[in-house]
């Protein structure tokens, strides 16, 4: 049933000059499912993103996704938006970018900013918030940490505040870009329970999480639908379980060699 659907994307494709990335991605996310984007690094999943959240525009096909803004959230094409509507649209969904995508400033800055930006909130009512979600990523929820300048923060404490900074707008869909890359293995697996904790929290609320990942280990913990890209196609969409026990001469190798990431990764920096 079409309400039901938050992500609904049919025969898009994507070239940046003769470079040919998605040559015909279809794709339906339900509200309420957790669904990992893997695949070769260079294989267009942040394009894919980009795509979804209306900052890339597809050369052929579309992208509907579910209106928030309206009752029963029904389908909306994105290029049928203007930009005030995108933004509305963007009230209701939280991204982790893979840079992590900080502003200068302080922490609290950080939370505010959406906050009092997207949603009108003024400090007395940020406050609180900021601390919640900082207390949910393991984060000091301190005024001493909340005036630190970002700047200053470790690879792994940056990533937390993204995430924290997500959580913040109890956010419909959530879509986390390469979460546990360069994280040493403690914060990799917090991050990772974190994205568990916070959809199944939510699952009353049909919270959709999206996760663009190389981390075996993730995949492994939570086991989502798996999405994999390949030669700018969908090569393979379904369980992790099926994903992870296919002989396909394609997936076999890549998740073989797959890493569990953090375990070669730098520390936290
Ligand atoms: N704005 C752009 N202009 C030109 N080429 C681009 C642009 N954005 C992405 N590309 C190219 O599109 C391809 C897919 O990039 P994308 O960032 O989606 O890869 P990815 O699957 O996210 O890889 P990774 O796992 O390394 O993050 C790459 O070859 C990249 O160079
Ligand atoms: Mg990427």
């Amino acid at each position: 049933m079409e309400k039901h659907i938050e992500i609904q994307v049919e025969g898009v494709t994507k070239a940046f000059g003769d470079h040919r990335v998605l040559c015909g991605i279809d794709l339906e996310i339900q509200r309420g499912e957790m669904v990992a984007f893997v695949g070769g690094s260079g294989c267009g999943k942040t394009v894919l993103l980009n795509l979804i959240l209306g900052q890339l525009k597809p050369d052929a096909g579309t992208i509907r996704v579910a209106d928030h803004e309206r009752d029963g959230a029904l389908l909306v094409n994105i290029a049928d938006l203007s930009g005030v509507e995108l933004d509305g649209l963007h009230t209701h969904w939280g991204v982790v970018f893979q840079m992590n995508a900080l502003f200068s400033g302080s922490v609290f800055d950080n939370i505010r900013l959406w906050l009092h930006e997207v949603k009108h909130l003024e400090d007395e009512d940020i406050l609180p918030i900021a601390r919640d979600v900082l207390s949910a990523v393991a984060l000091d929820d301190g005024d001493v940490f909340l005036e630190t300048d970002v700047n200053s923060l470790s690879g792994g404490m940056a990533k937390r505040l993204a995430v924290a900074r997500a959580l913040s707008m109890r956010p419909e869909a959530i879509f986390y870009d390469e979460p546990t890359t360069g994280l040493d293995p403690t914060s990799a697996a917090q991050i990772q329970d974190l994205i568990l904790a916070n959809h199944e929290q939510r699952k009353a609320s049909a919270c959709t999480t999206i996760i663009i990942t190389h981390d075996k280990d993730l995949l492994n913990r939570l086991a989502p639908r798996t999405v994999m890209l390949h030669d700018g196609r969908v090569f393979f969409d379904g369980p992790f379980a099926e994903f992870a026990a296919s002989s396909s001469p394609i997936i076999r190798p890549y998740f073989d060699l797959m890493p569990v990431l953090h375990l070669g990764a730098n520390a936290d920096g």
